[in-house]
């Protein structure tokens, strides 16, 4: 984050998320990144608390003032009490990031005052700094509120930019929620690996580290799915004895089709709402 001219954060929320956030804007801190860090949290995990002094981060001011981004990383039913006290650190030429799932851009934009607002939809491996966070960005947005925004969530892993916040949605049901979908993934593997005769606690071992695994691999090569799905394969082996039912027409493509669908249909009807 060596690239940013000195700019004001203000984060309010330093949960799972706003936590993880703000550990790489230390980092960043740290290393000569020129970031002015005010933090507004309840609860500080006391490690946190004890970093953020460090860096001369201001904890919990009593009475804030405008800042050049304010990053909203409470759960949603906290954003209507958040917003009077995050409204403070808006100025005119404040932009926001919310992180928070499902509030549109709209509802940030009314409740704090900003034109300049980006939305964010991270997902659960960026407490560990391996998610992927999709963002979308109101009209007024400028090309340097955008690379900034795409700077500051690089702590939690991989950033896309989404054309259109309507994608959202979308975004939702594929990476919001996708993790839970892998991990359906782990735990049904291990159910049809005891009912062949494995003991539970191997099962799950066995099944989980192959989640792990398969999914550091295609990280770390970069190769796509498809290519190091092949490796696996020989012949009339296997792997392709299963892969003909799981690739099958009525197998695991319809199925997450119907999933991703009722997914993105839930977010919408949420946005809704
Ligand atoms: N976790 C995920 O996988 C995930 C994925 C995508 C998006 N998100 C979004 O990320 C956001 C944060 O989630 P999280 O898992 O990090 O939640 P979290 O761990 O509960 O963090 C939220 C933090 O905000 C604090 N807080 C509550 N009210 C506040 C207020 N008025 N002012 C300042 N701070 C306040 C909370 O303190 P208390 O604990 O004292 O209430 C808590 O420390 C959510 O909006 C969620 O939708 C999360």
């Amino acid at each position: 984050m060596s690239g940013l001219e000195a700019p004001t954060v203000a984060l309010v929320g330093a949960g799972a998320m706003g936590g993880a956030l703000v550990r790489g804007w230390i980092e960043a801190v740290r290393k000569g990144g020129g970031l002015t860090l005010t933090v507004v949290e309840p609860n500080f995990d006391p490690a946190l608390e004890r970093a953020l002094d460090q860096v001369g981060a201001v904890l919990n001011p009593p009475d804030p003032g405008p800042v050049d981004v304010l990053v909203l990383a409470v759960k949603p039913q906290a954003f209507a009490d958040a917003a009077t006290a995050a409204r403070r650190f808006v100025g005119p030429e404040t932009c926001v990031l919310s992180i928070m799932a499902g509030v549109p851009i709209d509802a940030l934009s009314r409740a704090l005052g900003a034109d300049r607002v980006v939305r964010a939809m991270p997902n659960l491996p960026a407490r560990i700094g391996r998610g992927v966070t999709a963002y979308a960005a109101s009209p007024a947005c400028r090309d340097e509120d955008r690379r900034l925004i795409a700077q500051l969530l690089e702590p939690l892993g991989a950033v896309e930019p989404i054309a259109a916040e309507r994608l959202m949605d979308v975004v939702t049901a594929v990476s919001g929620s996708g993790p839970a979908y892998v991990f359906l993934l782990a735990e049904v593997l291990a159910v049809a690996a005891e009912q062949e005769g494995l003991d539970r606690e191997t099962a799950m071992r066995l099944a989980s580290r192959t989640v792990a695994g398969a999914g550091a691999l295609m990280l770390e090569t970069g190769d796509p799915p498809s290519t190091l799905r092949k490796q696996v394969m020989s012949p009339g082996g296997t792997t392709e004895a299963a892969l003909d039912i799981l690739a099958a027409s009525d197998g695991l493509a319809p199925l997450l089709r119907r999933a991703v669908a009722a997914a993105a249909k839930r977010s919408r009807d949420l946005g809704r709402g």
